[in-house]
């Protein structure tokens, strides 16, 4: 297959800012592999394991996007996977200069990796995880930023912190 890029991020969670980036390079590229980041250094509120699993509640249906876990360089699990398009999406001015270190450093380490980068639809320009998480936290809704089964896992992490806080406040 020729047409395949690489979707990477951390995504913890998923919001519908990334769903509608896949969505729209799912009418530019024949598959798109969800790469999911494992990085022992972050501390993310979702395993890797869970955080492959919502995207996959999300594409169960969809045999042209995959999901898998990664650690390690990003040009390797591309070259292993055969695509040579990092697909990413740029939302504003402050993602620009972070986005552009990263798509030079990995054409320098593989001249091959084209970055392709995708602006988010309007509604979504604000969006992003660490917000999401925020808002959930804080007991806001999240309906039309996230899947409604990732929403329900939020609350129900946020509960059980809660629980745990209001444990040790006695
Ligand atoms: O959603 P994020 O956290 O902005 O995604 C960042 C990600 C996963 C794209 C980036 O951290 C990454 O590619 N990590 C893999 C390590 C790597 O290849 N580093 C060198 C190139 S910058």
């Amino acid at each position: 297959m020729k047409n395949v890029a690489v979707y990477p991020g951390s995504f913890d969670p998923i919001t519908n800012g990334h769903v509608d980036i896949i969505n729209r390079g799912l009418r530019i590229f024949e598959k798109i592999i969800v790469a999911v980041l494992e990085n022992p250094k972050k501390k993310p509120l979702f395993s890797t394991k869970k955080r492959v699993a919502m995207i996959n509640s999300i594409y169960q249906n969809e045999k042209n996007v995959e999901v898998k876990a990664f650690e390690g360089l990003l040009v390797e699990f591309a070259k292993k996977n055969k695509a040579k398009i990092v697909m990413r999406g740029l939302r504003a001015i402050s993602d620009f200069e972070y986005e552009f270190q990263m798509a030079l450093m990995n054409k320098k380490l593989d001249s091959k990796i084209e970055t392709f980068f995708m602006v988010p639809s309007l509604q979504y320009s604000f969006l992003s995880s660490k917000l999401v998480k925020e808002v959930g936290m804080l007991g806001g809704s999240l309906s039309g930023l996230i899947a409604p089964q990732i929403e329900k896992n939020i609350m129900e992490k946020f509960k059980k912190n809660k629980k745990i806080y209001n444990m040790k406040k006695g």
